[in-house]
């Protein structure tokens, strides 16, 4: 992957996947999920402070982007959910 895949565009769609508007969008729709979650493309990890940990036993994250996967490590660090 060249420079720009790995280190320009995940901070690009970091910034455009987490607007207010799409934050309030996820705060509705995530906290939904049960069980073993399966996050095709899962990003930076944006969603997963969001994951009622009441509900959800793990999460499998889904990321074929190095830059993206290198993204999410903080957000992954701090989930309360087991995350792989
Ligand atoms: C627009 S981003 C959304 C990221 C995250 N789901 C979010 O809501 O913030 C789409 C993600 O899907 C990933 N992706 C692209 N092709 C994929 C594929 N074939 N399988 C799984 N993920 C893929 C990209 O690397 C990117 O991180």
């Amino acid at each position: 992957m060249s420079f720009y895949e790995n280190n320009i565009l995940p901070h690009i769609i970091n910034c455009a996947c987490s607007s207010n508007a799409i934050m309030k969008l996820r705060e509705k729709v995530v906290p939904l999920a049960f069980g073993n979650v399966l996050e095709v493309g899962m990003g930076s990890g944006v969603n997963l402070a969001l994951y009622n940990q009441n509900n959800v036993n793990m999460i499998w994250g889904l990321e074929p982007s190095l830059g993206m996967r290198k993204k999410a490590m903080n957000n992954i660090a701090r989930s309360a959910i087991q995350v792989e």
